[in-house]
């Protein structure tokens, strides 16, 4: 076991992890955060995409040990007091969730690509969400809700 701090959703957090232990498990095992999905559990199909200091990941992937003093944000901190953020409000809106298995690493990786760009375009959207896959939706309504909640952020 090693001690291990990091903030998660803003919240400090300190736990003792084994050293195989994955951020994901971390995540949903020992914290709770059952938002975060575990599809293959191999890297290749993103739901389990978190923000790791503003980046995504795939959780599934990063040792836990190895996230000491850094930030994780999971889809259970990205709406704010005020209701849902921008791009939930823009899946919900243009009908972009189906089964939302695989919303959770969507709506994370969309957030962090409109942070960094809020005007995208459509190939933008799609190269940055090519590492998460989607069964239901075909993509489509996917690529609509990224465009139109970036018009939600400043220029
Ligand atoms: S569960 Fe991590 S990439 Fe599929
Ligand atoms: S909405 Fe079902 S996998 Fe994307």
């Amino acid at each position: 076991m090693k001690l291990l701090r990091l903030t998660v959703n803003g919240d400090p957090v300190e736990l003792g992890v084994r050293d195989e232990e994955t951020l994901l498990q971390v995540l949903r095992e020992r914290l709770g955060l059952t938002g975060t999905k575990q599809g293959c559990d191999l890297g290749d199909c993103g739901s389990c995409t978190v923000l790791l200091d503003g980046e995504p990941v795939l959780s599934c992937l990063v040792l836990a040990a190895t996230v000491e003093g850094r930030s994780v944000e999971t889809i259970e901190g990205v709406a704010g007091a005020d209701g849902l953020h921008p791009v939930q409000e823009a899946f919900d809106e243009v009908g972009a969730v189906q089964c939302g298995f695989c919303t959770p690493g969507m709506v994370l990786a969309s957030k962090a690509l409109l942070e960094k760009d809020p005007r995208p375009s459509r190939s933008e959207i799609r190269r940055a969400l090519s590492g998460n896959l989607c069964r239901c939706t075909g993509y489509v309504k996917i690529v609509d809700a990224v465009e139109r909640a970036g018009k939600a952020y400043p220029a």
